[in-house]
């Protein structure tokens, strides 16, 4: 892990500032089950911002309203509402859990995700589930959503393993893949998530970057409760 924060933890949250944790990084590095768990532990709510570009994405595709600034858009933006349910999502009127994670949406939300509208008009929607504290996932959590975040985290894994990861929880789900196919779109994806003009793929200044490559589940979660520990542990 590099960039470990030794320094003692700011003061422990109470219950009218409960602890951010961040968790940033390209698809495919586990930030999803890793910030899951991280939630369940600390018994915080567990935002997953990919979902919610994920819905949009599925909202303007139905609405057949292309990935381009226009009035179209910022209407469908401004009548936009997403929320989560037992672990399910809900937009546009409807449960869209399954149907935005087809390779229709994996293919389609980089061209939305990059529009400046579409993240400003997200903006407020992510803030607002900041009240009782969090751990959000995502791309621009630590640089541009929850930039006072007590702990920051970016989570990454080489391509590779982040395409061999899809390609075996798409075996498991039961569907057809190609490790190739999947390699080709992770790289395409994060060089256009890490080139856009908007709230590019980065770390935060101020983040831990973890590299679990060849680390298994448990202990991507364990370097990150050690992290959160640390942060918010009071000094002595
Ligand atoms: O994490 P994911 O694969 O579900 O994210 C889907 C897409 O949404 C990803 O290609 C980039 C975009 N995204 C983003 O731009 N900003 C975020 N905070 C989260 C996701």
């Amino acid at each position: 892990m590099r960039g470990l924060d030794t320094t003692p933890g700011k003061a422990a949250r109470s219950s009218e500032n409960p602890p951010v944790i961040v968790i940033d990084g390209p698809a495919g590095a586990g930030k999803s089950t890793v910030a899951r768990e991280v939630a369940r532990r600390m018994g915080l709510p567990f935002l997953d911002t990919g979902a919610i570009y994920r819905a949009i994405t599925h909202v303007m595709l139905s609405k057949d309203i292309p990935p381009s600034d226009s009035p179209e858009l910022r209407a469908a933006l401004a009548e936009f509402t997403v929320s989560f349910r037992d672990g399910r999502v809900f937009a546009g009127g409807g449960d869209v859990t399954e149907v935005i994670r087809t390779p229709e949406i994996d293919r389609n939300v980089s061209p939305y995700s990059a529009l400046p509208a579409v993240r400003e008009s997200l903006l407020g929607i992510q803030r607002a589930h900041k009240r009782r504290g969090l751990v959000a996932e995502g791309r621009d959590m630590g640089t541009v959503v929850f930039p006072d975040a007590d702990v920051k985290i970016f989570l990454t894994a080489s391509p590779g393993e982040r395409a061999a990861r899809r390609h075996a929880e798409r075996l498991a789900g039961g569907g057809e893949s190609d490790y190739d196919n999947i390699l080709r779109q992770v790289k395409a994806r994060d060089e256009m998530d890490t080139n856009r003009a908007a709230a590019p793929l980065k770390p935060a200044e101020d983040a831990v970057t973890l590299d679990s490559t060849g680390l298994s589940f448990d202990a991507v979660v364990s370097l990150v409760m050690e992290q959160v520990a640390r942060v918010l542990t009071p000094a002595r």
